[in-house]
């Protein structure tokens, strides 16, 4: 896939809408992780090197096409020690802007012709720029007003993050070394069928965990307890694991888990083999047995893709041990040169930086939807738009 870039552009004195997705963390108005952030900053600094007058455009959440100030991006505005424009519609600030100026511009999503992708909003949105620059790739699977919209109206190219992320992912799917091993975790089998199917076909291993994995032990026939997992999806459980038989993949469902009397971070936790769960347990992590062998599976890989926790990783250190375990073999294994890893989701991302080991993975995805759609080999609407 070729998509037009910034190369060669000629940018001083030029207006720029640049497509972010600072879509991050926020309590208390105040930003609580900078991922995002922190991975679209080279080509904000390239645009600002380069002189141009750039407007960032992102959402924050799901304000549904209203002011709702909880989701201001005000917070993101602080912390990157940009001016924040209260209106994403009112241009009157360009005319005060210098070459090498960099504003934010106010969520979106505060307007309902965003998601709706409608021709007037966007038309508007792009008023009175030269040129549109779409860096978020975390948000490139939604056809909206800023993502897909603008390109209508505007020369539009591809950031060096989004780029960097097709570039990464791709040489992953297309010329993986073997064996290959994925860990798809995360809560439903519904929104992951595809995703599995992808993976299947190009891994040797698959272990699935998390409350999906879950699904798939109610679907084997084993005791699941009171825990969060969907049995409509037993068929579909049932017809994945005969697509990896078919397809020569082994496919590993969680051994053990770690269960509580109630779905809480302070519930007691007791480990438990499958046989041995009751109808009152609620399944909140892996077991220790699962821990081991994910590890034993990651120790024996050449390339890991990993999505997804394996139990409530943000309950630490109760409920984290089988997500903890994944992301420091994966980081052990990557650092000693023995192992290609792409991991992408938020509460994956989230669990990496929880054990400090982001900086040893080979590539991490700023994606969530949108790492699970490419994997799958679905066209994102977002880069489409951009192919030269
Ligand atoms: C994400 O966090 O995955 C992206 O920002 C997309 O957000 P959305 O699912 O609300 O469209």
């Amino acid at each position: 896939m070729k998509l037009r870039d910034l190369s060669g552009l000629s940018l001083r004195g030029k207006y720029v809408l640049l497509r972010d997705d600072f879509n991050v963390q926020i309590l208390d108005g105040k930003i609580t992780e900078s991922f995002r952030i922190e991975r679209s900053m080279p080509t904000i600094d390239f645009l600002r090197n380069a002189g141009a007058r750039v407007a960032i455009v992102s959402h924050l959440g799901r304000p549904k096409g209203t002011r709702d100030m909880k989701y201001s991006l005000r917070g993101v505005a602080e912390y990157m020690k940009l001016p924040l424009i209260d209106d994403c519609l009112d241009k009157s600030f360009l005319a005060n802007m210098k070459d090498g100026d960099v504003v934010l511009l106010e969520n979106v999503r505060f307007y309902p012709g965003e998601e709706a992708n409608d021709a007037d909003f966007a038309r508007a949105l792009a008023d009175g720029f030269d040129l549109f620059v779409n860096d978020a790739f975390a948000v490139s699977h939604r056809a909206h007003a800023s993502t897909v919209g603008v390109t209508e109206y505007l020369p539009s190219y591809a950031g060096m993050l989004l780029a960097g992320e097709i570039e990464n992912i791709t040489r992953v799917m297309e010329n993986p070394k073997h064996p290959v091993l994925s860990i798809v975790a995360g809560s439903k089998v519904s929104t992951k069928i595809g995703v599995l199917r992808a993976l299947i076909k190009l891994s040797d291993t698959v272990i699935v965990g998390g409350a999906l994995g879950t699904t798939f032990n109610y679907a084997m026939g084993e005791n699941v307890g009171n825990s969060l997992y969907e049995p409509d999806q037993k068929d579909n459980a049932l017809a994945i694991m005969e697509y990896a038989r078919e397809n020569n993949c082994r496919f590993l469902v969680p051994l053990d888990k770690g269960v509580g009397p109630e779905f809480k971070i302070d519930a007691p936790r007791i480990d438990k083999d499958m046989a041995d769960i009751t109808p009152d347990d609620v399944i909140i992590d892996g077991g220790p047995k699962t821990a081991d062998r994910d590890v034993a599976e990651i120790g024996r890989a050449a390339t890991v893709i990993w999505n997804g926790t394996v139990g409530m990783a943000e309950w630490m250190p109760t409920w984290s041990h089988g997500s903890f375990a994944i992301a420091r073999a994966i980081a052990e294994n990557t650092r000693a040169g023995r192992l290609h890893s792409i991991v992408g989701g938020g509460d994956t991302v989230a669990a990496l930086d929880a054990c400090g080991v982001m900086g040893d993975i080979t590539y991490v995805s700023t994606g969530g939807g949108a790492f699970l759609e490419f994997i799958e080999g679905r066209e994102l609407p977002g880069i489409k738009v951009l192919e030269a």
